[in-house]
């Protein structure tokens, strides 16, 4: 799975390699069909037809014939005022373009990144003409040329290349991790089979460092040192071999005023788990997990999750770190966008 976008600059970076991953059989039997590209919408190509053009840009930097997921990274435009309602505007713009592409098999799924509970009702809500159902079974499976085939979505918009309307976006990626456990978001989303993309579960790697607080930011959480205990009793075994023991950016976060690990204690090996529980946490809410790691042995580890499962004491314990008021976002915050 690769998760890109065009503000990461590296698209052209990634079809390159993936040219040569192909053209030379580096990895041999691998095809298109088994990787998984994300790309998302820079802020400054809202609007239907700089959102139409940035999509072509990407699916040519990457050099494929198609994206299989493409998000909306940000629910505002470059260069407005969050409280601009252009804002709002420029963004349905955004998703009839995306829905149109989606409609013409450049993008196989679309959906949604950073939209608060307000800006996603606003666009699974809008008005539709000839909309019957919220049913998004019908808007998964209206890749058809029929309108006749999906009920759900059989509105003709007055688009320049008659885009039709569909429910719902197919994914909302948002920052999810127990410090910042939006329920009411998560409960919407599934209350519309819109699948929940988790990002920065690890909280950027703060989340699994074992210090109270990293710069302004509080971070682990106390009682991962008792779930770690009681989900990995035995020490981990080759997982963390190969491994750069080196938690990141240990001495920028100001991590020497504070006691990070106990003298006896891994710190490669405590992050390994913690990460394994805070990625298990986002799985059990129904969450698809996306940890980023430059590190083969932490991709390894983070993809074994599949060995174990957080009880549900447990679960609520985790969920309760994010009281009203004392959440942590480690990333981007749109709520003030209009
Ligand atoms: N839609 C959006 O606006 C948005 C925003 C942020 C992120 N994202 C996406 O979500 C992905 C993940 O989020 P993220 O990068 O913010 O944060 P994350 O996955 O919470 O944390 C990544 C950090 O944790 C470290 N790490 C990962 N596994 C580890 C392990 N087992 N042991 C020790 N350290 C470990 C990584 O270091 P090393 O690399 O050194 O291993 C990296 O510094 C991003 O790559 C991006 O694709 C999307």
């Amino acid at each position: 799975m690769i998760d890109t976008a065009t503000v990461y600059r590296n698209e052209a970076m990634i079809g390159n390699s993936l040219k040569k991953i192909f053209e030379q059989n580096l990895v041999p039997g691998l095809t298109r069909q088994d990787i998984f590209i994300t790309s998302k919408l820079a802020p400054k190509d809202q609007g239907y037809d700089a959102c139409y053009k940035a999509v072509l840009e990407s699916i040519k930097n990457l050099q494929v014939d198609y994206i299989d997921l493409y998000l909306i990274h940000w629910p505002g435009t470059a260069r407005l005022k969050l409280p601009d309602p252009k804002n709002a505007t420029n963004r349905m713009e955004s998703w009839h373009a995306l829905e149109e592409l989606y409609h013409a098999r450049k993008l196989r799924a679309i959906g949604v990144s950073n939209y608060t509970l307000p800006h996603l009702t606003q666009l699974v809500e809008r008005p539709r003409r000839n909309h019957h159902s919220f049913d998004n079974n019908h808007a998964h499976d209206a890749s058809s040329s029929d309108p006749s085939s999906s009920p759900g979505q059989t509105q003709t918009q007055s688009y320049p290349h008659g885009a039709r309307t569909m429910a719902i976006p197919h994914v909302h990626q948002f920052e999810m991790h127990p410090r910042l456990f939006q329920r009411d978001l998560v409960d919407y989303c599934q209350a519309h089979r819109i699948q929940v993309q988790a990002y920065s579960s690890l909280g950027e790697g703060r989340l699994i460092v074992r210090s109270k607080l990293i710069g302004e930011k509080r971070a682990s959480l106390d009682i991962m040192a008792d779930l770690i205990q009681k989900y990995f009793s035995a020490p981990m075994q080759g997982i963390v071999e190969g491994a750069d023991t080196t938690i990141k950016d240990e001495e920028d976060m100001g991590l020497d005023a504070f006691p990070v690990v106990a003298a006896d204690e891994d710190p490669a090996e405590y992050a390994h788990k913690a990460a394994r529980i805070l990625l298990r946490w986002g799985l059990q809410h129904g969450a698809v997990v996306i940890p980023k790691s430059s590190q083969p042995a932490r991709v390894r580890s983070n993809i074994d999750l599949f060995s174990f499962e957080i009880e549900p004491s447990d679960m609520s314990a985790l969920d309760a770190y994010s009281i009203e008021g004392e959440r942590t976002r480690y990333c981007w915050d749109s709520t003030e966008v209009c």
